[in-house]
């Protein structure tokens, strides 16, 4: 069958070596469009201008070596999505899980087996092909998209943030299963050596899990999420809840030098609101700026203001100060994004699942910082 050009998907193939070049592009240029770059720079340039499909990228380059251009590749928001492939001649486990924690999707060892890198390929496409139709358009488009367009940002309801986390859950959970079918293909080659390397094989055996506690830890927090969607709502003093809250981080808060200003004003009227709910975006809020905090510079007062009041009378806001490292224009535009975090360990779900239980409520959460000058979040209710 001959595929029109333009529906073909595109292939950039990079490697010094000319020879490896032309095999390649030989095997492959019937069924995809081909693209090649003989250096690390050069093929970061192809990667931006032509947004390939995949890349297939060899590991021994003089200057830039594969796995730096990997490692830009997925730092870049214009290319992290694109599924790269190395191609070695040296088939180390350790060089597969140096690759593979860079967010490669797969190893090919030179010299090549056409049948081989066709099946690998196809894989990696048909993988890709799976994620993009659970989501009409791609995850950082359909939230740049969303983010973008306000009057839809107001009206985001519950259910449609959830449509945005599955497509969000899809892509982040598509890391670690990859990362387990390449654990556990290193572990099978490790096995089937002559004398199995059992210490290596334990070693491996703990990053699998590693990734399949996570892929679990992803599937938890979503399911926290939508159990939280019955609300139980109640007449509720948002000084009490806000006090409850602050007796459960005072331990925290302490042990990591911060002290806490707690301004209440009197007398609010109650409202009406799930009180577990608030509370967890209350103590969302917080445990963002105590974790904020501990970047900080060890000569300064770590700091946060808890504070509440009543707007033009119909209108409860309550605000999370802190004098932490605060956050640049560029993380502005995305820490409300599902997923998004810049903690090692975060899951970064805490804001927008926050977020949409405060906009459930029929209320607002924002934001205000200045890179350096710590942040302010904050929350209105309505007083029913
Ligand atoms: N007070 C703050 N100061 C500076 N950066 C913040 C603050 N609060 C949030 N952020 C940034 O926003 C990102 C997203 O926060 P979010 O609470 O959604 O996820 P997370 O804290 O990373 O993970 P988790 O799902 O465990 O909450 C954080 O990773 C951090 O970079
Ligand atoms: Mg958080």
């Amino acid at each position: 069958m001959i595929v029109g050009t333009e529906q073909r998907p595109t292939i950039l193939i990079v490697d010094d070596i000319l020879v490896n070049i032309k095999l390649l592009r030989q095997m492959l240029s019937a069924e995809y469009r081909i693209e090649v770059a003989n250096n690390g720079k050069a093929a970061l340039e192809l990667a931006q201008r032509v947004q390939p499909d995949l890349i297939l990228l060899d590991i021994m380059m003089p200057g830039m070596d594969g796995f730096e251009v990997c490692r830009y590749l997925k730092t870049d928001p214009r290319t992290d999505e694109i599924a790269v492939i190395f191609l070695t001649a040296m088939n180390t486990p350790d060089q597969e899980i140096q690759g593979l924690e860079l967010g490669a999707v797969d190893y090919i060892t030179k010299p090549f087996v056409i049948s081989v890198v066709k099946a690998r390929i196809h894989n990696q496409l048909k993988q890709k092909a799976l994620l993009a139709s659970q989501s009409a358009a791609p995850y950082h488009q359909q939230i740049s998209t969303w983010q973008h367009n306000k009057t839809e940002r107001v009206h985001s309801t519950r259910l449609g943030l959830m449509g945005e986390m599955a497509s969000g859950m899809a892509h982040e959970i598509n890391q670690p299963l990859s990362a387990l079918t390449t654990y556990t293909q290193v572990s099978l080659n490790l096995i089937h050596a002559v004398n199995p390397d059992l210490i290596k094989l334990a070693e491996i055996a703990v990053k699998t899990q590693q990734q399949a506690l996570r892929a679990g830890h992803i599937m938890h927090r979503m399911k926290s999420f939508c159990k939280a969607k019955a609300q139980h709502k109640s007449l509720v003093n948002m000084n009490m809840l806000i006090k409850e809250c602050v007796k459960l981080c005072t331990d925290k808060l302490k042990r990591n030098g911060i002290k806490l200003i707690v301004e209440l004003e009197h007398d609010l009227p109650f409202i009406h609101v799930d009180q577990i709910q608030i509370e967890q975006v209350l103590l969302n809020l917080i445990q963002n700026s105590i974790e904020a905090l501990l970047c900080s510079p060890e000569n300064q007062q770590r700091q946060i203001i808890i504070q509440s009041n009543l707007m033009l009378s119909h209108t409860i806001q309550v605000k999370v100060t802190d004098n932490g490292p605060g956050l640049d224009e560029d993380l502005q535009q995305k820490i409300l994004m599902p997923f998004y975090t810049t903690k090692v360990d975060g899951m970064g779900m805490g804001l927008s699942i926050s977020r949409s239980l405060i906009e459930a409520h029929n209320g607002s959460l924002r934001f205000n910082s200045e890179a350096g000058k710590g942040a302010v979040f904050y929350f209105t209710l309505p007083v029913s």
